[in-house]
């Protein structure tokens, strides 16, 4: 049996990912709010696919529990999926992971070999300088335990298929036994499987991040220098190198593409994670760096770009809240980065309109005071500058809607 910590995007990927090749899964939240809904067969956030295989599997072989004993004696497997956010100084906080830890490590009162799995997010060398100690001091000794590091890679709004068809599977394991135990559970996946050292699997998780931010921020800095020098179709410009069959058909492409600097959960969090790891250990990475300022400095950019020749008393409508479409998550979004240097440029008549995340950007930043509209078409009859900010497919429309001035911060229209 698996137990799995945190039942979020991963955690709650990861045990439907199990449940569905037929191992009985035991899902653990402390959020209560997430649960209850969990427990009704719905989902907590947008994702697609996901709630048909969560009422396929709950109460199946997907139980949801607070009996953290029961869960824990009866599974091989405890796989931790908590958040990892920002911490002191841009460093990762561990603190949820550490009480989840604390937490089955107190349960566990019989000498079966168990895998502790994280899939957490956390930086390079966390499980040898932090999380060995950790349990260390709190293990008692007829405790049988292995550690693995298992990092996940799957992108919000395509969860399921990510899990079912990830392109490879990384195991860093440091012991045979954790290893092999878990080269037979993921086994029935038929996905390549790499096994590495626990610090090796921690930094390929930072090394993919960080090349994607890299490659975000490379293409708002060129998109900068495009508009300085003028008289350049940057959309164009982005598709025709993606022309180059070196990147041609990959995924990559939707990377190095300018837009209003990354955001959601991981990459901003993780980069700044890295880059804190990297000053303490006494180096100032320099790509890093400005790659994390490039990323702050574009919220500038495009506010002074949808202000540009604006009366302060002008009516500014947003387009797009979450970090990007398909999803309702609005951690970290480069809109709330947006309005917040509007407001700073002086503009406070803010209108915003986003197909599902208004309610999650309320939540999130009761701070922010925007003037929510009800459609696409409703914030651009009240605007006097219309600005897309995140590429949902309906916002292609709004030329249609008339001549206002649209400031199409994602390169996303097609041209006349
Ligand atoms: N979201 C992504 O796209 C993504 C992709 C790859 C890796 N990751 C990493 O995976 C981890 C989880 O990310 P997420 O997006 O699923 O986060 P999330 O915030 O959606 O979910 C984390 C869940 O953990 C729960 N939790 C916190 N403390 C707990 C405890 N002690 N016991 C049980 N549950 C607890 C929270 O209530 C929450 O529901 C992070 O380290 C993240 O960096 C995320």
């Amino acid at each position: 049996m698996v137990t799995v910590f945190g039942l979020g995007f991963v955690g709650l990927t990861t045990a439907l990912g199990f449940a569905h090749l037929g191992y009985d899964v035991y899902g653990i939240d402390v959020d209560e709010t997430r649960t209850e809904i969990l427990r009704n067969g719905k989902l907590p956030f947008l994702e697609p696919e996901m709630e048909d295989v969560l009422q396929k599997h709950l109460n199946h072989n997907f139980f949801i529990t607070d009996d953290i004993p029961k869960a824990v004696t009866n599974s091989n497997y405890i796989f931790y999926c908590v958040g990892t956010p920002y911490g002191k100084n841009g460093c990762a906080d561990l603190t949820y992971l550490f009480s989840a830890m604390e937490s089955a490590l107190a349960a566990i009162k019989d000498e079966t070999f168990r895998v502790l799995v994280i899939k957490s997010t956390i930086p390079p060398s966390t499980t040898a300088e932090k999380i060995l100690p950790f349990i260390e001091s709190k293990k008692t000794s007829s405790q049988r335990l292995g550690i693995a590091n298992n990092p996940e890679f799957l992108r919000e709004g395509h969860c399921w298929e990510d899990f079912t068809g990830a392109d490879r599977i990384i195991l860093g394991c440091n012991d045979n036994q954790s290893q092999e135990m878990l080269i037979r559970l993921y086994e029935p996946l038929g996905i390549p499987i790499k096994c590495v050292s626990q610090s090796t699997g921690e930094f390929i998780k930072y090394l993919s991040n960080t090349l994607l931010a890299t490659l975000i921020s490379y293409s708002n800095e060129m998109s900068e220098i495009a508009d300085a020098i003028g008289g350049i179709d940057v959309a164009d410009a982005f598709h025709i190198l993606h022309m180059d069959k070196r990147w041609n058909g990959c995924d990559m492409t939707s990377y190095v593409y300018p837009g209003c600097g990354y955001g959601g959960y991981c990459l901003p969090k993780d980069t700044s994670a890295l880059y804190a790891q990297a000053a303490a250990k006494g180096i100032q990475p320099p790509i890093l760096k400005h790659v994390i300022e490039t990323n702050h400095h574009r919220a500038s950019v495009i506010a002074k770009k949808i202000s540009s020749g604006m009366p302060k008393d002008s009516a500014i409508g947003i387009l797009g809240l979450s970090f990007k479409p398909l999803s309702d998550d609005v951690r970290d979004t480069p809109a709330a980065r947006i309005i917040n240097e509007l407001r700073t440029l002086g503009y406070h008549n803010i209108y915003a309109y986003d197909p599902v995340a208004m309610d999650e950007f309320h939540k999130h930043y009761p701070e922010i005071l925007i003037q929510p509209a009800e459609s696409a078409h409703a914030l651009y009859n009240v605007s006097d500058v219309v600005a897309i900010v995140t590429a949902w497919e309906e916002f292609r429309e709004i030329p249609s809607y008339g001549s206002k001035k649209i400031v199409d911060c994602r390169y996303m229209l097609d041209k006349a």
